[in-house]
């Protein structure tokens, strides 16, 4: 099933980053009133830190080069540490880099898990090693507790093309029509719409309101890759991720053309032609998982370049092949500003509590819905 209509930007153009909302007041004072600034660790790299860090070491071996453990190492033994003495936890996203996901992530995942794992948080403070909007969703679902993003302008193309005002708008235009949107929006736009959706549940979700029109955003090849799945129309809005739309089904067939064996996986914010070229299409989680249980001999991870690092770390065996785009966005986050953030309590996430009120709605609905 086609598109039934589209709106919003124009179509492949990314849309420019709009600043996301960065700490406000009460901000990174507020937090740390509330839980002490700690005096900053050492960061001296010598043979303790070497044995104490050794078997994280051995987890990234295969991808990160051992020269640059010394500067890493410090930073993990202080942020692991400093975790325990916080009651903190860190979230972090599959895109973030080995050293990260591997050594000092408590949790890893996919929008989705990261979302259900926030909703069963125990500890004080979540530190979300991600985007803005993935920490915002933690707030969303946490509103007592302490969420800080290492770097409040890790923003998101998709989540930067679309309004709460834009949400309105569609909603005149199309009286009764009920809203999805992809987690990758802003807490004002989750506020508007009837229910969230990651790339692991967008059609469950679409076909959970039995309705014959849904009105799905803000990514238009999301939109278009489920309308392919069902026979609800979908009026999409046509934002795009600036990662995921840089891949060329052309690429895909010189890479395919040199090794007629090498597997195709794609993440569904990749272009309709991209992803017809592809022999799995899935979250970041559905394409690790394929990965851990086809054990393709070559593989290409057509999405963010660190993702493929890190199945690399745990699947050293398997060739992956690299057409590598980064998240800028993604890579804003760095051990030394995940330490800041525990030791100076930043970057915190606000929300104003109304929106946040609205926004839990649409989240906790996506969250709670059990398969069919
Ligand atoms: P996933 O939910 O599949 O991890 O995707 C999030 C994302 O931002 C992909 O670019
Ligand atoms: Fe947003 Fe794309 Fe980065 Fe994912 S990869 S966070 S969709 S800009």
């Amino acid at each position: 099933m086609p598109i039934l209509q589209s709106f919003g930007p124009a179509a492949g153009t990314a849309p420019a980053h709009r600043p996301v909302p960065g700490a406000q007041e009460p901000g990174p004072a507020a937090a740390a009133r509330r839980h002490g600034v700690l005096p900053m660790p050492s960061l001296e790299w010598n043979e303790q830190v070497a044995r104490e860090t050794a078997p994280l070491y051995a987890r990234v071996a295969k991808v990160v080069p051992a020269v640059e453990w010394p500067f890493f190492a410090p930073y993990v033994k202080a942020i692991n540490a400093l975790k325990k003495e916080r009651n903190a936890v860190i979230l972090a996203h599959n895109y973030q880099t080995p050293e990260i996901y591997n050594c000092v992530a408590d949790f890893v995942g996919d929008s989705l898990q990261l979302a259900r794992e926030a909703s069963k948080v125990d500890a004080d403070i979540i530190v979300q090693c991600g985007v803005h909007f993935m920490a915002e969703t933690s707030k969303i679902l946490n509103p007592d507790k302490t969420v800080l993003i290492p770097d409040s302008r890790a923003g998101c193309s998709l989540a930067a093309s679309i309004t709460g005002a834009d949400v309105r708008v569609l909603r005149e235009k199309f009286p009764g029509v009920p809203v999805v949107a992809y987690v990758n929006t802003s807490a004002e736009v989750k506020a508007e719409v009837d229910i969230c959706c990651t790339s692991s549940n967008a059609l469950e979700v679409v076909e959970s309101l039995g309705a014959e029109r849904v009105i799905f955003l803000p990514d238009q090849y999301l939109a278009s890759y489920v309308a392919s799945l069902t026979k609800v129309k979908i009026i999409a809005w046509k934002g795009a991720c600036e990662v995921h739309e840089r891949f060329t089904a052309d690429e895909l067939r010189r890479y395919r053309d040199g090794d007629p064996a090498l597997q195709i996986i794609a993440h569904p914010e990749c272009p309709p032609d991209v992803l017809a070229e592809a022999d799995y299409t899935g979250s970041t989680a559905g394409m690790i998982d394929w990965v851990r249980r086809n054990r393709p001999s070559r593989v290409i991870m057509v999405t963010e370049c660190s993702m493929a690092d890190n199945v690399q770390a745990e699947l050293p065996d398997i060739e992956f092949v690299r057409p590598c785009n980064l998240c800028p966005h993604m890579k804003r986050i760095t051990l030394p500003k995940i330490l800041d953030s525990l030791v100076y309590l930043k970057e915190e996430v606000v929300i104003d509590p109304a929106i946040a009120a609205r926004a839990r709605r649409s989240v906790e609905r996506m969250v709670n819905l059990r398969p069919s």
